[in-house]
């Protein structure tokens, strides 16, 4: 049996200026400094990392992006490229998130590119995003998005040996409501899909290579309901992590 490391990611999204994500950045590696469990990773916007990736270079604390392109190279105005994320030091990248699908319109064939070039063209790890919305919850058709959602994503995806795609989970109604699933709902979604990724992948690929997070009004009061579900491997924080002692007590509670 393999043993899968649990994992805590911030994301910033667009919260920061470039000089107050510097100085989050330097917050996170000096209060994580003695820190010995595994995972950590912040996800600053895109002009900040380079410099961030300098500031954490020895630190324990690793970096994640929160978009690439699916292309390596040309002429795509605007987008940037795995190679130029591994160059900053990112080890991580979120794709999918609800933000892009919703405000830029991003759709499960994009993120499919996307995921197809970076598992085969980059030594990034993919944070998938799924989650369904509040109508469709209270329509019972969750497990038809996520299903859907999922399947789509990993179209024609193969992974080679000890590649990683993280999943996270997270409902459109929780993210920065306030609101947050219920275990039971929870234990149900990863039901879903581990089943989903099995019918795709079988079972040893799964075991191997995917982890299962959640994300969604995530803070260290909290905390302690997810520590209880069995079948996670972790947490993706919007809001709280851009308190490096919050962001810090999260991680201490859900990781080994
Ligand atoms: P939140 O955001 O923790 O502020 O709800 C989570 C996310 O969108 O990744």
């Amino acid at each position: 049996m393999i043993k899968k490391n649990k994992i805590v990611i911030a994301n910033w999204k667009m919260e920061l200026g470039f000089k107050e994500s510097l100085a989050l950045a330097s917050k996170m590696r000096d209060v994580f400094r003695d820190f010995s469990k595994n995972e950590v990773v912040i996800c600053p916007d895109f002009v900040s990392l380079s410099e961030i990736g300098v500031e954490l270079k020895e630190s324990s604390v690793k970096l994640g992006a929160q978009d690439v392109f699916w292309e390596e190279k040309g002429a795509y105005t605007g987008e940037i490229s795995t190679r130029e994320l591994e160059e900053v030091g990112c080890k991580y990248v979120i794709i999918g998130h609800s933000e892009r699908r919703e405000y830029l319109k991003e759709d499960y064939s994009l993120i499919n590119k996307e995921l197809k070039n970076l598992v085969k063209n980059s030594n990034l790890t993919p944070i998938l995003c799924i989650g369904e919305k509040k109508e469709a919850r209270e329509a019972n058709k969750v497990k038809d998005v996520l299903s859907d959602q999922l399947k789509q994503a990993l179209e024609g995806v193969f992974l080679k040996g000890d590649e990683q795609i993280i999943i996270a989970y997270e409902p459109l109604w929780a993210i920065g409501s306030g609101l947050i699933i219920e275990a039971k709902d929870l234990d149900e979604v990863n039901k879903i899909i581990v089943q989903t990724i099995t019918e795709i992948f079988g079972d040893k690929i799964v075991k191997r290579n995917f982890l299962k997070i959640y994300g969604g009004s995530v803070n260290s009061e909290n905390v302690g309901d997810f520590v209880k579900i069995g079948d996670l491997d972790g947490l993706l924080v919007g809001g709280a992590s851009l308190d490096s002692d919050e962001f810090y007590k999260i991680a201490d509670k859900i990781l080994d």
